[in-house]
């Protein structure tokens, strides 16, 4: 991924008024070549509702977005051909096979993708000669991947993909998102929770009640965030010989064993446990849910 270059996908103050049920609000950031960017909430927090905004699937009641250096919000054919969508419920002709629905799909794209249907039916399980509506939810949806990824497109847009996925299906979608990033997609994937994103996404933006909490690199939310560290001396310790130590934000002493509270860097605790012979560290790495939680809440609180 190179930041050099300028962003594929770019949203500013995207705002959604439904009326009554509030939607979203001035939500910005943008998207590189060749990035997975994990686009995270709980339900309702307003991640179907941006993609469709900013697909200009939903007119957009201000704000502005460009996809591929091209007004987003005015949807042109030229654009829709290039970006791939994977909607949340892939509901579609029922009364086709899939083959028949996929191939139909890329008339109207105007491209000749046969090739890349059988190769991804072949990869992800599926039988192209059943009716739609025979398909069980978790093999709908392998159509519905294979219609956002059979024409290449230079930018996806994937709202919950994986689903109703098995885990088999589930690893072989992963490398063929790999493979679109590898040819320089710039890839939106929309999940409830973060390690489901952790291996595919660099960056990620978590939304809630309809407003953007953060966008930040996964690395960097891991080292900000709250860490537990047991340290274990050979003999009785004072919790007193760690005050003032930079991060640490609580510490139990029991005999010669101190259970720490870290906030963001460990080095000072680490460099005052040496001075003290410490003889163990124990770190707890923080569950990346934990953080997408932590976050969640802290951006409403009660
Ligand atoms: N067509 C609509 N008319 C009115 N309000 C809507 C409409 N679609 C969504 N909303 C509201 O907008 C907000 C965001 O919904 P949205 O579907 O975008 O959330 P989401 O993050 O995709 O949730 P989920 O994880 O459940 O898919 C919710 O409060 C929802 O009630
Ligand atoms: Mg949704």
């Amino acid at each position: 991924m190179s930041r050099r270059t300028n962003p594929r996908i770019s949203l500013t103050n995207l705002t959604k008024n439904y009326g009554k049920s509030r939607g979203i609000r001035d939500v910005s950031f943008e998207v590189f070549p060749g990035e997975v960017f994990g686009f995270l909430g709980p339900n309702g927090a307003g991640k179907t509702t941006t993609i469709r905004t900013l697909m200009g699937l939903i007119k957009a009641t201000s704000g502005s977005a460009s996809i591929l250096g091209m007004n987003a919000l005015e949807s042109s054919p030229e654009l829709r051909k290039r970006i791939g969508y994977l909607p949340g419920v892939f509901a579609t002709y029922s009364n086709y096979t899939a083959l028949q629905f996929l191939r139909f799909v890329a008339r109207m794209r105007n491209v000749e993708c046969d090739d890349l249907i059988f190769n991804y039916a072949e990869r992800l399980r599926l039988d192209l000669h059943r009716h739609i509506h025979d398909l069980s939810k978790g093999n709908r949806q392998k159509v519905g991947v294979i219609y956002a990824f059979m024409h290449k497109p230079d930018v996806l847009f994937l709202d919950e993909p994986t689903s109703g996925l098995d885990p088999l299906v589930q690893r072989e979608f992963e490398r063929i998102l790999n493979e679109a990033q590898a040819r320089g997609a710039s890839i939106i994937l929309s999940s409830h929770v973060l390690s489901e994103v952790e291996n595919l996404a660099d960056r990620i933006a978590i939304i809630n009640e309809g407003e953007i909490v953060v966008v930040e690199h996964i690395s960097t939310l891991k080292e900000q965030a709250v860490r537990r560290i047991d340290l274990y001396f050979e003999s009785a310790i004072n919790a007193n010989s760690f005050a003032g130590v930079a991060g640490l934000t609580e510490i139990v002493v029991d005999g010669e064993v101190a259970q720490c509270t870290v906030t963001g860097s460990e080095r000072e605790l680490l460099r005052a446990a040496v001075n003290h012979g410490v003889m163990t560290v124990h770190t707890h790495e923080p569950s990346l849910d934990e953080i997408f939680l932590t976050l969640v809440k802290s951006s409403h609180p009660q």
